[in-house]
Parts: C-alpha cells; sequence; structure tokens
C-alpha cells in the first residue's frame, strides 16, 4: 500500500482545473510485495527481482490515480513490459490505438507512446482530456514532412489522392485524403482505386507496399530512424549463429531486411504470428522492448535480440506517467479546424478496416 504525503510537486502544474492529489510516499513495504504478488508473476522473465521494489510502488500509485482521476492508459507494444503488463488498460499498435481511442469511456486518456499517437487519440476524441507524459517524445517520421511539403506535393501531383501514415502530426493528416498504418497500408492504397497514389511519409513502409500491389506508389524520403538501422547482414549472421532462427521484420525496415525475413507486419501482426507459431528461436527486427513483452508471455521461446531502442518510445516511464496523472500533464491538443480536416482522414481508415 502506498502511503501519502503532502504534495511537493513541479510548479507548472495548472492549478485550479483538476484537483490537486497528494503525491503517493513510494516505499516498498511487505504488505506492498505481498498485495503486488499476483502482479510480477505477469513478468517475472523479464523484470528482475531486484528490479520489482522500484517498480512495484509505481505500479501501484498509478493504477491508483487511475481510478481518482477516471483515466486509461493505452500502451503502445513498444513500452517497457512493467507498463505494458502492469499500468496499460488497453495495448496495441498503432491502428488499435486509434480505434480504442474511438471507443474510450473516460475522462482522461494519458497516451503512453509518442505524440503523433496522443494526437490521434485527441483527434478521436476532442472532448476528452488527452494527455502524454513527456511532449518530447517525436517521431523521426513524423519529423520528415510538414504540412506545406503536403500542400506542395498535392501541386506536383494534381489528382493523385495521398495516404498519410499515422505516423504524422494532425497537421500533416489533414492535408491528406486518408490515413493508414502498417497494419492495413496495402488495404488502404487499394481501396482508392487509383492508378496511382502518393504515401508519405516512410519510404520503406510505400516500398513494402508497392511490393504488394500493382498500384503505382510515389514515395516521400522519411524513415524511422530506429528501423533503418537493421542491416541484412546483421540478420543473415544472426541466421547463421542460430540455426532454425524464425525472423520477423516491421514494414518500416530497409528493402533488403524485408525480403530475407519469414513474415512482416505490423507490431501486432508479429505478436500474432510469434503466438500462433510458437518458433523455439525467434527474432523480431524490431523495436527491443516488444520482444520482451512477448516474452514476458512466451518463456518456451528464446528471443534473439537485435536491439534497436526508440528513445522517444524510451522518454515514457513509469516515473513520467504517475507525475502526468498526479500533474495532469502534459495536455495535449489540436487546432478544431486542423483536427476536423485529420478526424475525416483517420475515420475514414477507421471505418475501411473496421
Ligand atoms: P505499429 O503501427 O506497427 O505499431 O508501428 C508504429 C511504430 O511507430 C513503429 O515504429
Ligand atoms: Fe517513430 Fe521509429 Fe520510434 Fe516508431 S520506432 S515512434 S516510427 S522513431
Amino acid at each position: 500500500m502506498a502511503h501519502l504525503e503532502p504534495d511537493k510537486g513541479p510548479d507548472h502544474r495548472e492549478p485550479g482545473r483538476f484537483t490537486q492529489l497528494p503525491r503517493p510516499n513510494l516505499e516498498f513495504t511487505p504488505e506492498l510485495e505481498a498485495e503486488m504478488r499476483p502482479l510480477y508473476e505477469k513478468v517475472k522473465h523479464v523484470v528482475t527481482p531486484m528490479e520489482w521494489p522500484h517498480y512495484a510502488p509505481l505500479i501501484k500509485a498509478i493504477n491508483t490515480l487511475k481510478k481518482e482521476r477516471n483515466a486509461v492508459i493505452l500502451a503502445h507494444n513498444y513500452m517497457t513490459p512493467e507498463i505494458f503488463h502492469c499500468v496499460g488498460d488497453f495495448q496495441g499498435d498503432s491502428l488499435a490505438l486509434a480505434k480504442e481511442a474511438a471507443r474510450v469511456d473516460a475522462d482522461v486518456i494519458v497516451q503512453a507512446g509518442v505524440h503523433f499517437m496522443a494526437e490521434t487519440s485527441k483527434l478521436m476524441n476532442p472532448d476528452k482530456t488527452v494527455l502524454i507524459p513527456d511532449m518530447k517524445a517525436g517521431c523521426s517520421l513524423a519529423e520528415s514532412i510538414t504540412a506545406e511539403d503536403v500542400r506542395r506535393l498535392r501541386e506536383a501531383y494534381p489528382g493523385v489522392p495521398i495516404v498519410t501514415y499515422v505516423n504524422t502530426s494532425a497537421a500533416v493528416k489533414a492535408e491528406c485524403d486518408i490515413c493508414c498504418t502498417s497494419a492495413n497500408a496495402v488495404k488502404v492504397v487499394e481501396s482508392l482505386n487509383a492508378p496511382r497514389v502518393l504515401c508519405i511519409p516512410d519510404e520503406y513502409l510505400a516500398n513494402y507496399v508497392q511490393t504488394q500491389t500493382d498500384v503505382e506508389i510515389i514515395a516521400w524520403k522519411g524513415r524511422c530512424e530506429v528501423h533503418e538501422r537493421f542491416t541484412a547482414e546483421e540478420i543473415q549472421s544472426m541466421r547463421e549463429a542460430e540455426p532454425g532462427l524464425k525472423v520477423i521484420a516491421h514494414p518500416e525496415c530497409p528493402p533488403e531486411v524485408i525480403e530475407i525475413a519469414d513474415f512482416t507486419g505490423s507490431t501486432t501482426g508479429m505478436i500474432n504470428w510469434t503466438k500462433e507459431h510458437k518458433p523455439a528461436k525467434v527474432m523480431l527486427v524490431t523495436e527491443c522492448s516488444m520482444s520482451s513483452n512477448v516474452a514476458a508471455e512466451l518463456p518456451e521461446t528464446e528471443f534473439i535480440r537485435p536491439c534497436n531502442l526508440c528513445p522517444h518510445m524510451k522518454r515514457i516511464s513509469l516515473e513520467s506517467l504517475l507525475d502526468s496523472l498526479l500533474y495532469m500533464q502534459h495536455e495535449v491538443t489540436v487546432d478544431p479546424d486542423v483536427a476536423e480536416r485529420a478526424r475525416r482522414a483517420v475515420e475514414r481508415m477507421v471505418n475501411l478496416t473496421n
């Protein structure tokens, strides 16, 4: 049980708008250890007994605060296991989280993910409070293109529909015809019944879509700073060192990596493939934490980790989640005109995949 002491929180909270709550005492007592034991069982394969006394009081405090604030935490598959399994109310890939955001029945949504995900949640819930624990949790793909760039593309390619990956700002989505995620990009492109489609901003995702469709794809030059670092040589040498290894890649990887993978799919697609096939050895060619999250549920499978961390996703921690709920920070807002147009692009995708 976390004990409470007077609030000594930061000054940038917004006094008056939300009830100020006392800061919990984060002591790991024998009572707390007993209470949290069932939760530890869920993560014991990936969280060490040495780490648990630090995490358990934070988890308890966050779960208590969620009730007091009538809040839910939407956790992306790249969150670390103690967040993903112990405080997340809904877990998933970008598509699942966008759909969940549209259904959420709570006053407050805390995004355990990056900024474009929080913006998408706000688009789907203009009347709810959407928080992100760290405003600097960005994304190299979202940074690679602006609304002005998209307006220029419209002029350069008149009449060609524009599909935007969900990894973009609301301002960029507002200029596009429809949104897509890595789980539905091919379906979205083909739904437009056009001979040519602009796919922005991920060059590699666009490349992957091109291998799956006869529609001519025109790509932007954005890259994911995490996935572009994987190389075919690295994967081949892992295969040689680990006979029988299954390689599962995210479509943000370079084409030569996707070419030699056994399966390519969104983060949830990769998880589902692994749970369904239960390979003896698997390498998930994506952000590190996802392997830990699946490993927590599949102790029989050996995860070979190439391990590239997303520095943006890793800005979300138990500590920053606690402060987010305690001080109701940092609120994500979208200009209403931009939001209306961006929402259309997201809803068009959601309706197509429902
Ligand atoms: P997913 O939609 O597959 O979860 O991917 C999001 C992302 O940021 C991958 O880097
Ligand atoms: Fe963006 Fe890549 Fe991080 Fe995903 S992993 S949030 S695409 S930088």
